[in-house]
């Protein structure tokens, strides 16, 4: 009990400045690209390691030296919702000048992504998955959402750590030719994609704002049948990414 007490102080203590990663999957992810990690609690200690065995042996040890045993009582009290695994976690947000230097720096091997003004926690989140999984440069959303919010983290599977995430203005978007996704736009397929494209997609509402527009070197659209209105927009970023990884572009 008093490991349980403790821990619930340090995680008191670290909370500001730190996200909430909310299940296994996350912190795993936190943990294999190097997130900093002060504290992390699990209703079964047993139940998380064997789940590290057997899904993710690289990150155990790790696991083993974070992971703190405490009542569910405790564990719930720290998380909105209880993840079926019953694993939640804090991790330091990485410092917003270093995550802008690095969104800005030239020459750029890999694509930003742009979300303008995103309303979905769960599309954000889908969206950072994939923009790690294709070695992205970062993804960049505009509008009021905290990309770090922890349904977006809980989202991205902890692949915050994976890329670079920041919110900004459209004015202050990193360089780069900018591409906006739009149905009215031309054919994507006839397009080959710099690696220093900024890739930009709309609001699930109502698509891309004024400024983005403005901002705009090129619209282009994804294939689509007459009669469909549009694609969901984390699906249309995985097509877009797709096809500038098609052409050459990372991963290995
Ligand atoms: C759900 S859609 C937005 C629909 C919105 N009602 C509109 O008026 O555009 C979200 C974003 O996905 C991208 N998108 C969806 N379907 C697309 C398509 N067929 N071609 C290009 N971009 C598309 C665009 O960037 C769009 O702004």
């Amino acid at each position: 009990m008093t490991d349980a007490l403790d821990t619930l102080a340090r995680w008191r203590g670290s909370a500001h400045g730190c996200v909430l990663l909310d299940g296994f999957h996350t912190l795993k992810h936190a943990v294999r690209f190097g997130a900093e990690i002060p504290v992390a609690v699990t209703t079964d200690r047993r139940a998380a390691l064997a789940l590290a065995d057997e899904l993710a042996p690289d990150v155990r040890p790790r696991l083993d030296a974070l992971l703190t045993e405490v009542p569910e009582a405790v564990y719930a009290s720290l998380v909105a919702r209880p993840h079926p695994t019953a694993v939640a976690a804090l991790a330091v947000r990485p410092a917003r000048a270093a995550q802008l230097e690095r969104l800005a720096r030239l020459p750029r091997t890999a694509p930003v992504v742009v979300l303008d003004d995103p309303r979905n926690l769960g599309n954000a989140g889908a969206v950072i998955r994939l923009a790690a999984g294709f070695g992205a440069t970062g993804v960049v959303t505009t509008g009021t959402v905290d990309p770090w919010h922890p349904n977006v983290v809980r989202g991205g599977a902890g692949l915050h750590f994976a890329t670079t995430v920041e919110r900004l203005t459209v004015d202050e978007l990193p360089p780069g030719p900018v591409f906006a996704l739009d149905p009215e736009g031309d054919d994507l397929r006839g397009v080959k994609l710099p690696d220093d494209a900024v890739l930009a997609f709309g609001s699930e509402r109502s698509g891309l704002s004024p400024a983005l527009r403005a901002r705009a070197d090129h619209l282009l659209s994804l294939p689509m049948r007459p009669q469909v209105s549009s694609y969901n927009l984390a699906t249309s970023v995985a097509m877009t990414l797709y096809h500038w990884s098609a052409s050459g572009g990372a991963p290995a």
